[in-house]
């Protein structure tokens, strides 16, 4: 419901972050006071680990709150980016977030919409919780209090699904889904619809870590598993009380820790389009051949962060083949057709060409594709991509193969794809490989990539539908062809 810009101070030239509630929305009686009220909420607050609110301030129909802007990430976008935070950072995230809650919940407010979009992460690595928009002061009941279901269903609590009211150990369990999600890559509970999340939130217990592809000692399933207890007195009495069950998991980490270690192509990206699966892929044309190898039982060779996971408490059902570079490797294309190979790391993407097409040129369309997409999603009516645009685009790493349009329409070489003979598509997208395949067309670099990049975008995002991120990659395609050649 909010755009949030940054500013700056004219006159201490101090960066700021400037909470919007547009003037359209400003005239809903119930939105304008809830907006208000997370002023007051945190005109209230004074602490290291929350945001803090400089000033609020009404002008021409439009409140805006002024914040203490956070140079950083949100753990959401960390998660996005990596696929899994490693163990170490991902607990200490939990920490500061404990010590937030446990200021908050003493001052009598409920954030009851924590979150990964909510947590900043600041780039010096302090930790600051914000967007106290629903938050509630124990005590007040001018605002929704019982009766109505606030919150983003994944991260909320059985008692929240409920309608029931939320206390601080709501925001325990919130805490305990956003770790999970982030030594994991996915959340707990997922499902095709708001409703099958929801019940799941009260029957199902959650899956092991491992079962979700986490990768963490016993005592930290054990010690998060209790903060996701589904009757709120079974969980950790107080966020200090969470937070000390975190400090003493601490030791049990393997040294240097990166336990867990980034997987871009997590299941957070599997939505759209099903796996490729093993991929051996041979395609004719001119006489050419193309060879994407089998790689994926071979282990990847560990480059940067890519570490492996040491420790007898690391749970053995980890597989090695989960322990891969940040970057993906998806496949190696073996034969002389390759011509072009080329890794923009600062940019996020890799190029590799089976004609010579210039790299350096690639990249800067897909950039380009970024730099409209979030112009474009600042202006859509969904606030899940809004905020997105917002909050800039951190996509994970992306692999764009130029094929042969020829190998593009060979169904054999696309088995889980459903396709109908005779029909061409400019673009494959393989969300588990971070790969698109792009035919090797003269539109390619202008039309053709509009579409997946979108859906690479778009389909990071947990609470976007799977039929939000197809309708908004085909009116960000529209979108993006309207604006002409470039
Ligand atoms: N103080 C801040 N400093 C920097 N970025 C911020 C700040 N507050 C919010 N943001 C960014 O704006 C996004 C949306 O803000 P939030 O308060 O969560 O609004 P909403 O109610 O729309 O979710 C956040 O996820 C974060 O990326
Ligand atoms: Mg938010």
């Amino acid at each position: 419901m909010s755009v949030v810009y940054r500013g700056e101070h004219r006159v201490t030239q101090q960066a700021v972050a400037i909470k919007i509630l547009p003037p359209e929305l400003a005239v809903h009686e119930e939105l304008k006071a809830r907006f208000v009220e997370e002023a007051r909420v945190l005109a209230k607050l004074e602490h290291p680990n929350i945001v803090h609110l400089n000033n609020f301030t009404e002008a021409g129909g439009r409140l805006c709150l002024v914040m203490q802007f956070v140079e950083g990430v949100t753990f959401e976008a960390k998660i996005v980016q990596h696929g899994k935070v490693p163990v170490d950072e991902a607990l200490r995230v939990g920490i500061e977030v404990c010590r937030a809650l446990e200021y908050a919940h003493a001052q009598g407010v409920v954030h009851r919409d924590i979150k990964p979009s909510n947590i900043i992460v600041r780039t010096d690595g302090a930790v600051k919780v914000t967007d106290f928009g629903i938050a509630k002061m124990i005590g007040n009941s001018r605002l929704t209090s019982t009766g109505q279901t606030m919150g983003t269903v994944r991260y909320m609590s059985p008692e929240q699904v409920r309608g029931k009211p939320a206390d601080a150990r709501s925001d325990l369990y919130s805490l305990g889904i956003t770790l999970y999600e982030a030594l994991c890559g996915v959340t707990p509970f997922d499902g095709e619809n708001h409703f099958d999340i929801m019940q799941q939130h009260l029957r199902n217990r959650p899956p092991s870590l491992a079962k979700s592809g986490g990768m963490v000692p016993a005592s930290v399933e054990k010690m998060l598993m209790l903060s996701l207890e589904k009757s709120a007195a079974d969980r950790y009495p107080d966020a200090a009380a969470f937070r000390a069950a975190i400090e003493k998991v601490l030791p049990d980490l393997p040294r240097g820790s990166d336990a867990t270690v980034a997987q871009p192509s997590g299941g957070r990206r599997s939505r759209i389009a099903p796996a490729l699966g093993l991929a051996v892929l041979v395609a004719g044309g001119a006489g050419a051949t193309f060879l994407l190898a089998r790689q994926l039982n071979k282990k990847p060779a560990p480059t940067g962060k890519a570490a492996t996971a040491t420790g007898q408490a690391v749970k053995p059902a980890a597989k090695p083949e989960s322990v891969a570079s940040r970057w993906p490797t998806p496949h190696a294309i073996a034969g002389e057709v390759v011509v072009t190979d080329e890794r923009f790391e600062a940019d996020g993407v890799r190029v590799q060409s089976t004609a010579r097409r210039n790299a350096a040129k690639v990249r800067d369309a897909y950039k380009n594709i970024l730099e409209e997409l979030r112009m474009f999603l600042g202006g859509v009516e969904i606030p899940a991509a809004r905020a997105l645009a917002a909050s800039e685009l951190h996509p994970a790493p992306l692999n764009i193969v130029v094929v042969p349009q020829a190998m593009l329409d060979t169904p054999s070489l696309w088995p889980k794809f459903p396709m109908t003979q005779g029909s061409t598509y400019p673009s494959r997208y393989v969300p588990e490989k971070g790969t698109l395949f792009v035919n090797d067309g003269a539109g390619f670099e202008r039309n053709d990539l509009a579409f997946p990049v979108a859906n690479h975008v778009l389909s990071a995002v947990r609470s976007l539908t799977t039929s939000d991120i197809l309708q908004l990659s085909e009116k960000f395609e529209a979108y993006y062809i309207s604006k002409g050649p470039r």
